[in-house]
């Protein structure tokens, strides 16, 4: 049997402070019914001390991963950081997580793929373990969304919320792991979702900050129409290339960004409720980390062999679809 990449554990962390569909009536033009009516979120968790960023979240995530799977930082050969909130410009905020850790010199950097940053991440850890360069990587996702959301608009503010998780990759040959990825973009779509200024095209400036340029700018309904047409299509294309039926698929790992997306790409896919994982009401869209935040509040459910399938969209277009045979009981 061919050498695969399986994900042997998870950790997870978000910030204590809750802010609720109440307490964010308070700061914009919206409502509880609203929010949940039309995204499906009840609260999102946010990073509130001031001089904290992604990288402290990621460390919280990556920390309990280590502790959960007896693993120690040295072993670590490779740790990969989904973001799209980069502690700064530069350096990676994977290489700031390795020094808090006390992973040594060992390979790190970041990916952006927006929202589907994680699936991205996974996909590259899952070829280096396949290579068989790498026997232990880090996948972390973590985003501090609450850094680059405007609190006045009312059309972004109610969706995003902050946290991290991160996954455990090692090498297996029982037939288990990270079996396929398709993952695709369409650059065509940034226009509908991005964030305006501060990069090398529009940088920081007096005039862009007053113009509120440095927060996520989405138009929302056009963004709506492709997450759900798009994630589905992918994640079909994905069973009917390994045969899944929609009986025997165990899980849907969908990016927690509107319940109404999660909803319509299930039904797409012929698949009960009950067979995706759902935790938007309790976080919001944490945009790197809503996948391994899912992984990490399903845990107990997952069964070694299960089949699951994670799929994201998101800002660049990006999406996809991940198969993977789950590999261990809680
Ligand atoms: O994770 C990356 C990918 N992102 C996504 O997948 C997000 C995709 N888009 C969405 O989830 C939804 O489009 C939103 C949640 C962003 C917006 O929901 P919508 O159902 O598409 O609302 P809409 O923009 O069509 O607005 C409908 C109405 C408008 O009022 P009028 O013009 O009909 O009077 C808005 O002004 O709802 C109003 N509205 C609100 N009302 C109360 C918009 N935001 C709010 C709000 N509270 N927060």
């Amino acid at each position: 049997m061919s050498k695969k990449a399986v994900i042997t554990g998870v950790g997870t962390y978000v910030p204590e402070y809750i802010l609720t569909n109440d307490e964010l009536s308070t700061m914009v033009d919206t409502s509880d019914e609203w929010i949940m009516t039309r995204i499906g979120i009840k609260e999102r968790h946010i990073l509130k001390e001031k001089g904290l960023g992604t990288s402290d979240m990621a460390v919280k995530a990556v920390n309990e991963l280590l502790k959960k799977t007896n693993t120690k930082p040295e072993e670590i050969e490779f740790l990969v950081c989904a973001t799209v909130t980069p502690d700064m410009q530069f350096p990676a905020t994977a290489n700031i997580i390795c020094d808090k850790v006390g992973i040594k010199e060992a390979l790190s950097y970041d990916v952006n793929a927006a929202c589907s940053s994680f699936i991205y991440a996974l996909d590259l850890g899952s070829k280096y373990i396949e290579s068989g360069k790498y026997k232990k990587i880090i996948v972390v996702g973590a985003d501090k969304m609450s850094a680059i959301v405007d609190y006045t608009d009312r059309s972004v503010a109610p969706i995003f919320g902050d946290g991290a998780g991160a996954v455990l990759l090692e090498a297996t040959e029982e037939g288990s792991g990270i079996i396929d990825s398709i993952l695709r973009t369409d650059g065509a779509g940034r226009h509908h979702l991005h964030q305006k200024a501060g990069g090398s095209v529009k940088p920081a400036s007096h005039e862009t900050i007053d113009a509120r340029e440095h927060f996520v700018y989405q138009e929302g309904q056009t963004v709506f129409k492709w997450a759900v047409s798009k994630m589905a299509d992918v994640s079909v294309e994905m069973m009917k290339k390994h045969k899944i039926t929609a009986e025997s698929l165990d899980w849907l790992v969908p990016h927690q960004a509107n319940n109404r997306i999660i909803e319509a790409t299930a039904k797409r896919m012929g698949i009960r409720k009950d067979q995706v994982m759902i935790n938007i009401q309790k976080y919001g869209n944490t945009t790197s980390a809503t996948i391994p935040l899912c992984l990490g509040d399903y845990e107990d459910k997952l069964k070694k062999g299960d089949n699951v399938i994670l799929a994201a969209f998101g800002g660049g277009f990006t999406w996809g679809s991940i198969y993977i045979k789950w590999g261990y009981n809680k």
